[in-house]
């Protein structure tokens, strides 16, 4: 067994609401620990999802979700990947592209799917702290670049802060980046932040060596398909298409983004929900005495006291029917994360919050 692999933690989901149902005798839970969309799939998905099951005993070959997002986002075929979510094309971008002697460069508090792929690849990572405001410092990861680095790990959207860098702080980060260094903008989050003027798209200035990732797990609610894509310059995306599996993704996957990316109903239903809920909770968190962070996400962390209490919540309001994230394994104790959910979760969260304040 490789020591990088004997060394490596597993990597831990959110509770299920089953579980903690079971556990702790509970008719009604909500769950706002994982980002996932609370309006459900995108119906237009469901809709071209059904129309394959007949054909589900085929390889997935013919229906390309890759040409309808090259022609949905002014591309060619050749700068479009697609993957098992994007978090299976960042495996198939540390297949492709890490040797033995590479280093990846990430920040603190952000989403560690990266570092666990690459950990397990047994490549170093090295990580500079967030800014005390809780946003990646881009000019402190500018100065950590060697001549090892080959690999620099960015959420644009960051998870779990809900922060953004934005266009002007990228240009600044980008000049000091050699152009052997690959930069991974990892967007899952993009559509939630897309009209903030601030936030730089990646699509709207392609450059030699990023790679963006998108997602259809988060406003598009497929997080259950295992469907994300990427844009790149062709020559990289030639050659992760030679690593990727061959039937990679799935028939029911490339049918779900397909029905997806047209669904203009659903998502504008979608970020209206979410707009309206998350501007109520932070009027209520507010009320009640909490601090959250800005977010341009579909969620908002808070920083708590101190780890014990960030946890001590946490655990109050699961016992209660409300699960939420801790941060800890984010590298972040003393705070939570909740997840933007439907109008009746969040009131069902803040009354609970409040009972849980009382008890106290
Ligand atoms: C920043 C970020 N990237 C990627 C992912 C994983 O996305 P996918 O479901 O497409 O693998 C998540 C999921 O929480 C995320 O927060």
């Amino acid at each position: 067994m490789p020591h990088y692999v004997a060394s490596l933690r597993p990597y831990v989901a959110g509770r299920s609401t089953e579980e903690v149902k079971q556990t702790y005798g509970l008719s009604h839970v909500v769950k706002l620990a994982s980002n996932e969309n609370p309006l459900g799939p995108s119906p237009l998905a469901l809709e071209q999802m059904r129309s394959v099951l007949d054909h589900l005993h085929l390889y997935p070959t013919g229906l390309d979700l890759r040409k309808h997002l090259a022609d949905r986002f002014g591309t060619k075929i050749e700068n479009v990947i697609t993957g098992s979510g994007s978090e299976g094309i960042m495996a198939n971008i540390v297949r492709t592209f890490l040797c033995d002697e590479d280093e990846a460069l990430t920040s603190e508090g952000t989403f560690i799917g990266f570092e666990v792929l690459a950990r397990g690849r047994g490549i170093p990572f090295r990580t500079v702290p967030l800014r005390a405001d809780y946003h990646i410092d881009l000019p402190a990861l500018a100065a950590a670049i060697n001549e090892r680095t080959k690999l620099i790990y960015l959420a644009n959207p960051n998870n779990p802060t809900g922060t953004i860098f934005t266009k002007q702080e990228f240009d600044a980060f980008y000049r000091h980046v050699p152009e052997r260094v690959l930069i991974i903008l990892d967007e899952a989050y993009f559509e939630y932040a897309k009209d903030n003027a601030r936030y730089p798209d990646s699509m709207f200035y392609r450059y030699d060596n990023v790679i963006t990732l998108r997602t259809f797990s988060k406003i598009y609610g497929l997080a259950g398909v295992r469907i994300g894509y990427g844009f790149a310059h062709e020559e990289l995306i030639a050659n992760l298409m030679k690593v990727k599996l061959p039937f990679e993704p799935s028939m029911l996957g490339n049918a779900a983004g397909i029905g997806a990316i047209e669904d203009r109903e659903f998502l504008h239903r979608s970020l209206e929900s979410n707009a309206r809920v998350m501007r109520r909770l932070r009027d209520q968190l507010l009320q009640i005495g909490f601090q959250p962070v800005s977010s341009d996400a579909n969620f908002l962390m808070i920083p708590i006291a101190s780890a014990e209490e960030a946890q001590r919540l946490t655990q109050s309001l699961v016992e209660r029917g409300v699960i939420i994230r801790y941060l800890a394994n984010f590298g972040l104790p003393n705070c939570v994360r909740l997840t933007i959910g439907t109008d009746e979760e969040n009131e069902f969260l803040i009354d609970t919050m409040k009972q849980v304040l009382v008890n106290a």
